[in-house]
């Protein structure tokens, strides 16, 4: 279970005003289905379920695609890509596995031909994910690739290098997995997209990278167990309220902050969970992410002065798995070599404790999430911690975290607009 700290955020919140009742109360609406979207929270039952019978056939799957090819190319947009690169950006893929390339997310040329270019004349396999199985951005890339397969090993071939991962309502992907024998992996029905890492969704693309999926799914299953404690010592009722408490304090934007690149796509991911979770009806906390100490150059001058609506989230690792020692230079002209042979990450270290101190003294909150590693475990734990304390939070501000209607504006225009186009033309 991750740890939690609230320290840095006491100079502006009240620690004895923070609303552990509705944090309660939300969290025993969600595991006793009493609370809004109760048929889309299977999630929580994801890593439970999901060992036996649903891991065996994604290994063997993972295991197939990494005999058969050099790159996996996974296709999908928003829920149905973000976990999965997170983990691979995060975790590393390991050696002798196909590299992943994601497509479905972008409908930009340049970027798709780069893609293509990327690959080469590797041998490859698709995994194409969509829940309804209609979204048009992943839907397109699908056409390129599959023809892409057909061209380089022939249909019936093409056909067995395609892996769909599917609601099990009869979508257009549903059928066409199904009269093409593409093998097929399952979304539960109360599962939604950004819901779904610990899914085949998630599960598939990191399997072939290498990733140990099955520790993923014990130690999410430990990390749920051990947050289902019903008492304010639950870091995901301390994170949910201290942001609802934030919150209503004028506190709109949440950055979260950490030192490690490779967190870039689990920002993305956690960006996704908590902006269509809980943005709608007018409220909501708009999640931002920031990297340290690349964005102290760039976004620090903002965080230190400018507007008080800040809450900032810092994630940190117990362990960081890798160590780099600074050099020692002779003649020491640049004055560093007080420096010299401590590790990059200690350094790093204290450059992020030195901001957070500087930005709670400019007036920002200050929260921070202490994670085991950046490997399965540390994966895990967040995984389940965010996705906890995100449904919590909604619950809090009383909007439904599984839908997202709003989406639903942007996909009607395109529609209208590209049909009218394609009638004109
Ligand atoms: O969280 C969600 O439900 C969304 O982000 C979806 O995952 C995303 O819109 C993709 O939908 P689909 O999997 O149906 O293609």
């Amino acid at each position: 279970m991750v740890k939690f700290d609230l320290g840095g955020a006491v100079p502006f919140l009240d620690p004895a005003g923070l609303d552990y009742a509705s944090a309660a109360a939300a969290h025993r609406a969600l595991t006793e289905g009493l609370g809004q979207g109760a048929d889309s929270t299977g999630w929580l039952h994801l890593p439970k379920r999901m060992t036996g019978t649903g891991l065996k056939s994604i290994l063997s799957a993972a295991n197939r695609i990494r005999n058969q090819s050099e790159v996996l190319v996974v296709i999908g947009i928003g829920g149905s890509c973000l976990g999965a690169r997170a983990a691979i950006e995060a975790i590393g893929r390991k050696p002798d596995c196909p590299e992943v390339l994601f497509a479905g997310h972008t409908l930009s040329p340049r970027a798709l031909s780069a893609l293509v270019e990327q690959l080469g004349d590797r041998d490859f396999s698709v995994n194409i994910i969509s829940k309804s199985g209609t979204t048009l951005e992943p839907a397109l890339s699908f056409r390129v690739f599959k023809s892409l397969l057909e061209k380089k090993y022939g249909r019936s071939a093409a056909r067995r290098r395609i892996y769909a991962t599917t609601g099990a309502d009869n979508n257009v992907l549903k059928k066409a997995a199904d009269d093409n024998g593409y093998e097929t992996f399952v979304i539960p029905d109360d599962v939604g997209g950004r819901y779904s890492v610990l899914s085949a969704v998630g599960l598939l693309p990191m399997a072939a990278a290498g990733i140990d999926v099955s520790a993923v799914a014990e130690h999410a299953a430990a990390s749920f167990r051990e947050l289902n404690l019903r008492s304010p010592e639950n870091p995901a009722w301390q994170y949910a309220a201290a942001r609802q408490q934030l919150y209503r304090s004028g506190r709109t934007i949440e950055i979260l902050a950490c030192s490690e690149p490779s967190f870039r796509y689990m920002a993305d991911w956690w960006k996704q969970l908590f902006g269509e979770s809980e943005g709608k009806k007018g409220v909501g906390i708009f999640p931002a992410s920031v990297e340290y100490p690349a964005d102290l150059h760039a976004m620090g001058q903002y965080i230190q002065e400018g507007p008080r609506t800040l809450i900032e989230t810092v994630v940190r690792f117990a362990d960081p798995g890798c160590r780099f020692s600074i050099p020692f230079e002779i003649g020491d002209g640049d004055g560093l070599n007080y420096l010299s042979g401590r590790d990059f990450g200690s350094v790093s270290a204290v450059v992020t404790e030195a901001a957070r101190a500087a930005h709670t003294l400019g007036g920002v909150p200050n929260l921070a999430i202490t994670a085991s590693d950046m490997a399965e475990q540390g994966f895990a734990e967040l995984v389940t911690f965010f996705e906890l304390s995100c449904a919590i939070s909604g619950y809090m501000l009383h909007v439904n975290p599984f839908d997202q209607p709003g989406v639903e504006a942007y996909k009607e225009n395109m529609y209208r607009l590209l049909r009218r186009e394609s009638d004109n033309d």
